[in-house]
């Protein structure tokens, strides 16, 4: 398996490029699925999970063409032949889970695997299930899988209020909902960039959508949707792991591509921590106040809260900071496996429940560590640009899911890293 070495080599300078949103992608790519017209997605990341998206769909019959090295994706979906989504695909990427909505809505029947458990918690998808119920869809969970069937052949608009707030439920119900014979209404639902980013492509294809930023969104079904070209908003997520960058190492980066709005609770976080964030007409320009960064608390929330895909990143930043931080995880039940990796590079962290304290040190050491997750592998190469000496993180298959290109990316800021392959 692949590693990556970290060595600490100082202040960081330059500019690093932001990529199209992995959490966009994969919610835009099943809306081929509503349109025998082909979509294209430009600025589209070139990532593993993207693949396993193009691998699902292609199973199920869609033609999807990657074309300028992977950043534009055109897919057509006019000859689908199978409504089936299996656990081989399933299993790899829970939000395989995406292909249900737009099935039904399209064909009036699907069979989709159920993902299985997670690293970062149980993560069920109970409130997808109960939306598309709401649609007039019949569910039978049968051998891990959801047999499911729109009552008449067609789903009907409805009002649906999500109990918690969830990304997940909230693009499944929509991608259903445009097709839907009638009005539906989506309330307490989700309002990150990527559901603004899905509603904006679906209004492209033909779709009467309003409110998805709003937590309220009504969508007035059609019977067609016709073709589009869409660009993949920015990785709001990638975004903010790189703004740490100059945060944890010292000097001045610039991130191109970035937007403040996309990253707003998490700018003000670091702007409270001593970091200074300046929009500027190519991005966000980030370094440190005045050399030392300040221990601040977090709780992730949904967005425009703290996002919890930024917990990590930022308990490495907190790990030298001065004074002691409390992080409080409110989305994912098991979202501190990066604290005991944190803590062989000697970071002081206390665990309990769904907090954590850290409590800054001067210093961190490299140490060989593992990644556990995709954000907690970034977290972990973040901790290493600021460490004395190599850290080695193995099981990096986890960062390739959702980072491309990090070694060139932050090599070209002047960081000390490289992968090593298998046997090197
Ligand atoms: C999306 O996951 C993202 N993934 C996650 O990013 C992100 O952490 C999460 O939203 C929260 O922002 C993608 O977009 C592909 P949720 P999702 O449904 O949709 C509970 C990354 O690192 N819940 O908003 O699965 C759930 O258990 C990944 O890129 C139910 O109880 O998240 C969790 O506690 C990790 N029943 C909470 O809601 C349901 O049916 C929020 O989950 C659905 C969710």
């Amino acid at each position: 398996m692949d590693r990556i070495v970290v060595k600490g080599n100082g202040a960081l300078s330059g500019d690093i490029p932001i990529s199209g949103a992995k959490n966009a992608c994969l919610t835009l790519m099943p809306a081929t699925l509503l349109s025998e017209e082909p979509l294209t997605l430009t600025n589209a990341p070139r990532l593993s999970d993207i693949r396993t998206m193009t691998a699902l769909l292609q199973s199920l019959g869609c033609e999807v063409t990657s074309l300028q090295d992977g950043k534009v994706l055109t897919m057509s979906s006019h000859d689908i032949n199978n409504h089936k989504a299996d656990y081989d695909i399933v299993r790899k990427m829970r939000a395989s889970i995406l292909v249900l909505g737009p099935m039904l809505a399209r064909d009036g029947h699907a069979v989709v695997s159920l993902p299985g458990g997670c690293a970062i918690g149980a993560r069920p998808v109970d409130l997808h299930l109960k939306a598309l119920e709401a649609m007039g869809a019949e569910l039978d969970l049968r051998d891990g899988y959801v047999h499911a069937k729109a009552i008449g052949g067609r789903l009907q608009g409805a009002e649906f209020t999500f109990p918690l707030v969830s990304v997940g439920a909230t693009e499944n119900a929509l991608l259903a909902a445009v097709l839907a014979k009638g009005t539906t209404v989506l309330k307490n639902s989700a309002r990150e960039p990527e559901i603004v980013d899905l509603a904006n492509c679906l209004i492209k294809m033909g779709a009467q959508i309003e409110g998805a930023a709003t937590g309220t969104i009504t969508i007035q079904g059609v019977d067609s949707l016709h073709g589009a070209t869409h660009p993949v908003v920015t990785d709001r997520i990638e975004l903010g792991t790189y703004m740490l960058a100059p945060a944890i190492a010292g000097g001045e980066v610039e991130l191109l591509g970035g937007q403040r709005e996309l990253v707003g609770a998490f700018a003000d976080k670091l702007e409270e921590a001593e970091i200074e964030v300046t929009q500027t007409n190519r991005g966000l320009k980030v370094k440190r106040k005045n050399g030392r960064v300040r221990a601040v608390d977090v709780v992730t929330e949904p967005f425009p809260g703290f996002p919890t895909d930024l917990q990590a990143q930022m308990m490495a930043l907190m790990c030298t900071a001065e004074g002691t931080s409390v992080l409080e995880e409110k989305i994912f039940e098991n979202r501190f496996m990066h604290a005991p990796e944190l803590m062989r590079m000697g970071a002081n962290i206390d665990v309990h429940g769904g907090h954590a304290t850290v409590t800054g040190v001067d210093k961190l050491k490299g140490a060989p560590v593992m990644a556990t997750d995709l954000r907690a592998s970034v977290s972990l190469i973040l901790a290493g640009l600021a460490a004395e000496g190599e850290t080695v993180v193995s099981r990096v298959y986890h960062l390739d899911r959702g980072y491309e290109h990090v070694v060139r990316k932050l090599s070209g800021v002047g960081a000390h890293i490289e992968r090593l392959q298998e046997g090197d």
